[in-house]
């Protein structure tokens, strides 16, 4: 039997937050329904409830979740009813051109619920990143659940099936930062400051965290950021010559625009040394054009590098870096800045944009 839950959508551009009913139909071959414990407030969200992802509204909002599978589809056999998942958005193919050349963190055919979840009235919803888990059950391919250590608290490592693991892995798996590295973040929120981590962990030398906002400036130095860059009232110029100030005035070899927008990547183009690298994980939006001369590019070498989703593999990745955080080296729960209500998403969005909080996350 179909299942009626509550859920938070996006209805049309714009729109507020709206809570509703949502029909969660009994999984086919191949999907699971998931009971949703937390789920994480990702900037991703807002870009969707925005039109800036792309127009296929109603979105039910959400996707970086923890939960416990509850009903399982025929045939499926890589989580069991009971299980302690990570909900992830690459369930990767094993089959398509990326992973036959065996780069599968590329993977172009990513397995998604093939039935649709729905309003009452039928309409069907677009879950985001193909996940959708602002509500108390989701209906997922059996692949997008990655099952961890259930012992980890699921507000924390919830947080790792999307916005945390993309930080992580811009510096990790993208940016290649290797022991003794220079790297500077643009944009402190939860993706900048997990590329902070992710930089220790690497065993980067000098980490530089930039952000307009003092508060998420300190809250990077908690996460092992060694120097900090108040960009508020600096132009690019004055950007890159903070940046070579600190790395002995040649610029990072790493540097990560967690923002996405033009400004902040060109900072991130110009404060990296020759042949260094740029790493763009924060997600433009449409409009966004890019003026730079392409001598420039030429000239300054090096490669410029997007980060999908951290380049991460989940079943790889989850299952790890909950370990790491049991062990107690890797901050997970510090990036979780409060627990709210289904009904304070929209509240959440407004904190996010006041600089307030790293992550809110909803419990179910
Ligand atoms: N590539 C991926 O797979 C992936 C995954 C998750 C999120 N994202 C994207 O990463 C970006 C960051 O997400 P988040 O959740 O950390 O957002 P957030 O809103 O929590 O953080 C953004 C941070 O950037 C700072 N900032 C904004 N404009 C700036 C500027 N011009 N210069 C310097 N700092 C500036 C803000 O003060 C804030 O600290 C978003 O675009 C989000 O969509 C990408
Ligand atoms: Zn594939
Ligand atoms: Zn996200």
């Amino acid at each position: 039997m179909p299942i009626t839950v509550q859920g938070a959508i996006a209805r049309s551009k714009g729109a507020p937050v709206e809570l509703t009913d949502i029909v969660i139909p009994d999984p086919g071959p191949g999907e699971v329904v998931v009971d949703i414990e937390t789920c994480g407030v990702c900037h991703t969200d807002f870009h969707y409830k925005e039109g800036g992802i792309n127009d296929d509204f109603p979105f039910l909002l959400g996707h970086e979740a923890a939960g416990r599978v509850s009903v399982i589809g025929a045939g499926v056999t890589h989580v069991a009813v009971g299980d302690f998942v990570v909900l992830n958005w690459r369930a990767v193919c094993g089959d398509c051109r990326a992973c036959k050349r065996a780069e599968p963190w590329y993977c172009f055919n990513t397995f998604n619920a093939s039935q649709k979840m729905t309003l009452v009235d039928g309409t069907e919803l677009s879950p985001a990143l193909g996940i959708g888990a602002f509500a108390e059950k989701t209906l997922v391919h059996e692949r997008q659940c990655t099952k961890v250590n259930p012992d980890a608290d699921p507000a924390a490592v919830g947080l790792l099936g999307c916005g945390i693991m993309a930080g992580i892995g811009a510096a990790m798996n993208t940016g290649n930062v290797s022991p003794g590295d220079s790297v500077a973040v643009i944009g402190c929120g939860g993706v900048g400051d997990a590329a902070v981590v992710g930089s220790q962990l690497a065993g980067a030398g000098t980490i530089i965290a930039i952000d307009r906002d003092p508060k998420k400036l300190a809250k990077a130095t908690e996460f092992g950021a060694t120097h900090t860059i108040d960009s508020s009232g600096l132009d690019e110029a004055g950007v890159v010559a903070a940046v070579q100030a600190l790395t002995g005035g040649f610029g990072a070899d790493v540097v990560i625009d967690a923002v996405g927008r033009p400004e902040t990547w060109r900072q991130a183009f110009y404060a990296r040394d020759l042949a260094g690298t740029v790493v763009l994980v924060g997600v433009p939006t449409p409009e966004m054009m890019l003026e730079i001369p392409l001598a420039d590019v030429f000239g300054r070498g090096g490669s410029l590098k997007s980060s999908w989703y951290g380049d991460c593999l989940p079943e790889r990745d989850f299952p790890l870096l909950t370990d790491l955080f049991l062990q107690g080296r890797l901050p997970l729960a510090d990036f979780v800045s409060e627990r709210i209500g289904i009904s304070d998403i929209e509240a959440a969005f407004g904190k996010m944009a006041s600089g307030d909080v790293l992550r809110s996350v909803v419990v179910l």
